[in-house]
């Protein structure tokens, strides 16, 4: 039996849609991985009552079929289905890296993103990496259709989670189709502020590159009381706010010390507008691991 502990993620930030994302130290799925003649899963922790058990309709099954590495799958849910923090990929990311071992099959770290990529297809309909490569890899990661970069950094972060829940298939149908070239070089000129400040670890440049006009005004929409919580979270020291993955979760980016009342703030604001939030202190770390 391999265990495999797959943390929540944040993807797009803002800036990088579809390509860039994120690894946070918590929370995570655990996976464990058994040998077996035919596919069976098992799902425990939060939401997994929504979460379908049947191979063909869960995200753990296309990881199988990719692997041919059928077994009996426990899944433990840290991640909450429909946050916006990965859930659908820490299942898949943990899978694949689980499945890897117990079948030796002796792909790479990068080598597995396209295939828990894959089952990101069965819940969204798009095979995006952008959640599973830091769930995988860990880190700043900008996921393309060429492959998947990863790159250690220190950056401070709150993910502020309400309850509401916002399907990635529904937030997807209300992205644009088009973009007007303004907004293009104002969207390029943001993601490679970010990816500069992540590289130096500098959360000014991190937060000041979220900043995206395409795809987040249009995301914020779904999301009760989102004006209001970016502009508690600006107010209380953070240095860039915007929609995690489809949301409904708002990541901020923070100086070290500005968390905590960064995330009170937005757990403020979303109380005002009659929204019950959790609120989770974190910081860019590792990928999947081995337990
Ligand atoms: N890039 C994806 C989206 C992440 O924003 O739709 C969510 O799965």
């Amino acid at each position: 039996m391999i265990t495999v502990r797959a943390p929540a993620t944040s993807a797009n930030l803002g800036s990088g849609f579809d390509v860039f994302g994120v690894a946070f130290d918590r929370p995570a799925d655990i996976i464990r991985v058994e040998r077996a003649d035919e596919t069976t899963i098992d799902i425990t922790g939060v939401g997994s009552q929504y979460i379908p058990t049947d191979p063909d309709s869960n995200t753990v099954g296309a990881v199988v079929d990719a692997l041919d590495a059928p077994a009996h799958i426990e899944i433990d849910k840290g991640v909450r289905p429909a946050s916006g923090l990965g859930s659908s990929a820490a299942s898949a990311a943990g899978a694949a890296v689980a499945l890897n071992e117990l079948y030796d099959r002796g792909l790479s770290r990068s080598e597995l993103v396209p295939i828990a990529a894959e089952g990101e297809a069965v819940v969204s309909g798009t095979a995006h990496a952008d959640n599973v490569a830091p769930s995988i890899l860990g880190g700043f990661t900008i996921a393309t259709a060429d492959g998947v970069e990863s790159v250690s950094t220190d950056i401070s972060l709150v993910a502020c989670l309400p309850e509401i829940a916002v399907s990635t298939r529904d937030a997807r149908r209300v992205v644009p189709e088009t973009a007007g070239m303004a907004a293009v070089v104002e969207t390029v000129g943001n993601a490679a502020t970010l990816s500069v400040g992540m590289c130096r670890g500098d959360p000014d440049l991190v937060g000041r590159g979220m900043d995206d006009p395409l795809v987040t005004p249009a995301r914020a929409e779904l999301i009760t009381g989102y004006d209001a919580v970016r502009e508690a979270a600006i107010d209380a020291g953070a240095t860039g706010v915007t929609v995690s993955g489809a949301g409904p979760s708002v990541l901020a980016v923070c100086r070290d010390g500005d968390r905590r009342a960064v995330g009170s703030a937005m757990l403020s604001a979303f109380d005002a507008h009659e929204v019950d939030a959790r609120v989770y202190q974190t910081q860019v770390s590792d990928g999947a691991t081995i337990l």
